[in-house]
């Protein structure tokens, strides 16, 4: 094999890791199995279930297997020049309650097949080292709190996040972390895991979580930013609870004083699609309190969650005050109180133009069909690129959305993104 492999060399070696990657999700959703989905908590069963199984496949691989003090995995293929910043690939191995098997996972697996397919190439050694970071608890519904494991990496966990408390167990992001074999109070310090300069570049490959790239058919995207948010995790309208008959002048319903807001933000939400500006409003919790609500109560309390999203600073701040009129109008009619309780935020992130670059100059040199695309969704990808590191992101076509067990993704097009990982991989990590 030559010490440049073609393009097409490169792609046969990727499709060769076909049986590596459906065995791994294959495994992955039969031991993560729960109902019609999987559940991976954060720091749970799931999620060990996940970091364990890699660890298998990439020993197998004769992959150096490390974990930090977050428990975050790192498979690594070593340079010549360990010292020099790594390269990195992957995603996160925890899913929402119930949710798709490929959410993060995709990711993971798709660093570890560009990794056998690169190795299988007879290349010799990378000039730095590659490594596939596993990472953990992505997913805010488990401890409300964005970006956990990528962050406790990098240095960048709030200093409250530590306490935070998973919304299931109601035991702190620390106490879980100590219970299996981690170190919360090393996460805390001025020395991560991560040290500035360790990672020269991290490259997140996920599958989509709307139907975009089915509705253009195409099979992969290579992404060109991830919206930033503020949020809400906790919020609530305080009203007053009264009898069923009570005429609507005397009624300070906390319901439809929440749904009043709802909509509200559905419709600046229409207003910025008519505008082209894209955003999104998510309310995921929206509730009475089951211990007093009933049929025949008006609601005194309702409490629901707010995941507010843009791609520009200046919109996400013009939304923040209009969520706050909007507020204000609505207790001034409905004599209600709203509490938004603690808010937590996470900024914008634009893949870095070089690594978009060769991301996009792959996809040519390959003769594939792609398009860019903005992430709906939040990625660890943003954590990395808070910290200074360059970043890029590839998509792969997922007919069934996402945080649903009905995620869809065909290996063929999986294949398809990791053999622009590994071109990546090949173009920039093996510099004489
Ligand atoms: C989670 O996937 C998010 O987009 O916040
Ligand atoms: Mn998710
Ligand atoms: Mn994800």
């Amino acid at each position: 094999m030559s010490p440049r492999p073609s393009t097409s060399e490169v792609a046969a070696s990727v499709a060769a890791q076909r049986h590596l990657a459906g065995s791994f999700l294959d495994e992955l959703r039969a031991g993560t199995r729960d109902g019609p989905g999987v559940t991976r908590a954060a720091y749970g069963d799931g999620e060990e279930f996940a970091h364990a199984l890699l660890a298998r496949y990439a020993t197998d691989l004769g992959l150096e297997v490390t974990r930090d003090a977050a428990l975050n995995t790192y498979v690594t293929w070593p340079g010549r020049d360990r010292a020099a910043p790594a390269l990195a690939m992957g995603s996160h191995l925890d899913s929402v309650p119930q949710g798709g098997n490929f959410d993060g996972a995709a990711g993971v697996v798709a660093g570890l097949a560009a990794i056998a397919a690169l190795r299988g190439l007879g290349l010799g050694r990378p000039s730095c080292d590659i490594i596939v970071m596993a990472i953990r608890a992505e997913e805010s519904v488990w401890f409300q709190l964005s970006y956990t494991g990528s962050r406790a990496a990098l240095g960048m966990l709030p200093p409250q996040a530590l306490s935070a408390r998973r919304t299931d167990t109601n035991r702190s992001l620390a106490e879980h972390i100590a219970a299996l074999g981690g170190h919360p109070e090393a996460l805390s310090g001025s020395s991560p895991p991560l040290p500035p300069g360790r990672i020269g570049a991290f490259v997140e490959l996920h599958i989509e979580q709307a139907p975009s790239l089915v509705e253009a058919g195409l099979p992969i995207a290579i992404g060109t930013a991830i919206p930033g948010n503020f949020r809400h995790p906790s919020a609530c309208v305080i009203g007053q609870q009264g009898h069923v008959g009570l005429p609507r002048r005397f009624r300070h319903d906390a319901a439809l004083a929440a749904s009043e807001l709802a909509l509200g933000l559905d419709a600046i939400w229409q207003e910025h699609e008519a505008a082209r500006t894209p955003m999104a409003v998510t309310i995921g919790r929206f509730h009475t309190d089951a211990r007093s609500h009933g049929m025949t109560i008006v609601p005194g309390r309702f409490d629901f969650s707010l995941d507010i999203r843009a791609y520009d600073e200046a919109v996400l701040t013009g939304l923040e005050t209009r969520l706050h009129e909007l507020i204000a109008g609505i207790e001034a009619r409905r004599g209600v109180r709203f509490e938004l309780g603690p808010r937590t935020s996470a900024p914008i992130a634009r893949a870095d133009p070089t690594i978009r670059a060769a991301l996009e100059a792959g996809a040519r040199e390959l003769d594939l069909s792609w398009c860019l695309l903005e992430s709906p969704a939040s990625h660890d990808a943003a954590a990395f690129a808070a910290a200074g590191i360059p970043t890029g992101m590839v998509f792969v076509r997922n007919a069934n959305g996402s945080h649903n067990p009905s995620e869809h993704m065909e290996l063929d097009d999986l294949l398809t993104g990791i053999a622009v990982l590994a071109h990546w991989v090949r173009g920039v990590g093996f510099v004489a």
